[in-house]
């Protein structure tokens, strides 16, 4: 396949090209990536050159890029999106305009050559809410709770209704949450990383028994080229661990990988509408894909510590740069305010 990857120097798109290089040598991949805050070019330096990579700089929601960008390729999938749901409750224009506008650009090019097999447009879990008990199915109904899982919902669907109206070959995926090398040090996982490593506080939000599903991001990836080859359009697949814990579990596998000391931890005023728990149902990608996520919590979380370890000059100069104005918007008040762990 000659692949169209957008986002593909932000964090999963990173492991995505990674992964396709090495496990499907006769595929190619362009890459088409704004560079925001969450993109580095320098993921992939090591690719640029060959002639199976090409990197465009450029915006999704720009139709005369896109249409260079994506000229022989004939599949497209989709990271490119604004993902923090923090950063949506302080500014959803910019998620309404790339995961949502971005996804239609990108559909209207796609469908002018019939000729093109797949779009993959890589959604969220938190599509569903928050689900106190069980684990959502692919046809249970939508409640997007954050203006990034609201944007995200809008995509997805505006994909799928290209299918229904259009035939365009859309498969779209709802990952739980990732982590794993190159993830921006804004997400839970590497921020407590690198905030032990640096001694800094790590901010819990709100009791910490909020509870998500962790997957390895190697896994996703995996997930994601069972789906190209394998997935039918017009289909949804889940995909998820089941690896359930609460942010407080997370937290002392985190302390206990870095050796870093439980004061470090502190209660701080909870994010807006936070939903409690995700958990997917993830039987279609095993049953229809045969897929099945290889790398437990235990061991990624050590790998992702190691990581964050032997490439502190990555996220280091992130976290001098932007970032710091972030940090101090986000989080000066709350830890002023906060509490030790009993
Ligand atoms: P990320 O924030 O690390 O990377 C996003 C990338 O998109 C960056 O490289 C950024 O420069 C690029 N980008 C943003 N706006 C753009 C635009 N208008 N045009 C072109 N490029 C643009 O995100 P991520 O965590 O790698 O997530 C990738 C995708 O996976 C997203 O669609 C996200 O919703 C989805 N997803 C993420 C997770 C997770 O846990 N991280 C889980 C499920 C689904
Ligand atoms: O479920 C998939 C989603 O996972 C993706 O679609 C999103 O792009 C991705 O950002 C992620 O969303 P979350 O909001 O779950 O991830 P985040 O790392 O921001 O937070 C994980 C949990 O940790 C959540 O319950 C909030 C909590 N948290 C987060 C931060 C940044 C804290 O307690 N303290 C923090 O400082």
């Amino acid at each position: 396949m000659n692949l169209l990857v957008t986002g593909g120097v932000g964090f999963i798109g990173t492991n995505f090209v990674k992964y396709v290089m090495s496990h499907r040598p006769n595929w190619s991949v362009t890459v088409l990536d704004k560079l925001t805050y969450a993109g580095r070019r320098e993921n992939l330096a090591e690719y640029e050159g060959s002639s199976r990579y090409k990197f465009v700089e450029g915006d999704i929601c720009d139709p005369v890029i896109v249409r260079a960008a994506m000229a022989g390729c004939d599949g497209v999938v989709n990271f490119a999106a604004e993902t923090h749901v923090d950063r949506s409750i302080d500014d959803p224009a910019s998620f309404v305009r790339t995961d949502v506008e971005g996804v239609r650009v990108l559909l209207e090019e796609f469908k002018l050559d019939n000729s093109r097999k797949i779009f993959l447009q890589i959604s969220t879990d938190e599509v569903y809410g928050s689900v106190e008990t069980g684990r959502s199915g692919e046809g249970d109904p939508l409640d997007p709770r954050s203006p990034y899982s609201a944007s995200k919902a809008g995509g997805e669907l505006l994909a799928m209704s290209y299918f229904t109206t259009f035939g365009t070959p859309v498969i779209v995926t709802r990952a739980s949450n990732n982590y794993g090398p190159h993830q921006y040090p804004e997400k839970l996982i590497p921020l407590f990383i690198t905030n032990a490593f640096e001694g800094e506080r790590l901010p819990l939000y709100g009791d910490g028994g909020n509870m998500r599903d962790w997957l390895f991001v190697t896994d996703h990836c995996s997930a994601l080229v069972a789906a190209l080859e394998k997935g039918t359009p017009g289909r949804i697949y889940n995909i998820g661990d089941g690896q359930e814990l609460t942010n407080k579990q997370v937290t002392f596998a985190i302390l206990e990988a870095t050796g870093a000391d439980t004061s470090l931890v502190r209660f701080v005023e909870d994010r807006l509408g936070h939903d409690r728990r995700y958990a997917v149902n993830v039987s279609r990608a095993s049953e229809e894909l045969g897929w099945k996520p290889q790398t437990n919590f235990e061991s990624g979380i050590a790998l992702t510590v190691d990581w964050y370890r032997d490439n502190s000059s990555w996220w280091q100069s992130i976290k001098s740069g932007e970032f710091r104005d972030y940090y101090k918007r986000m989080y000066s008040t709350r830890l002023e305010n906060s509490e030790r762990i009993q």
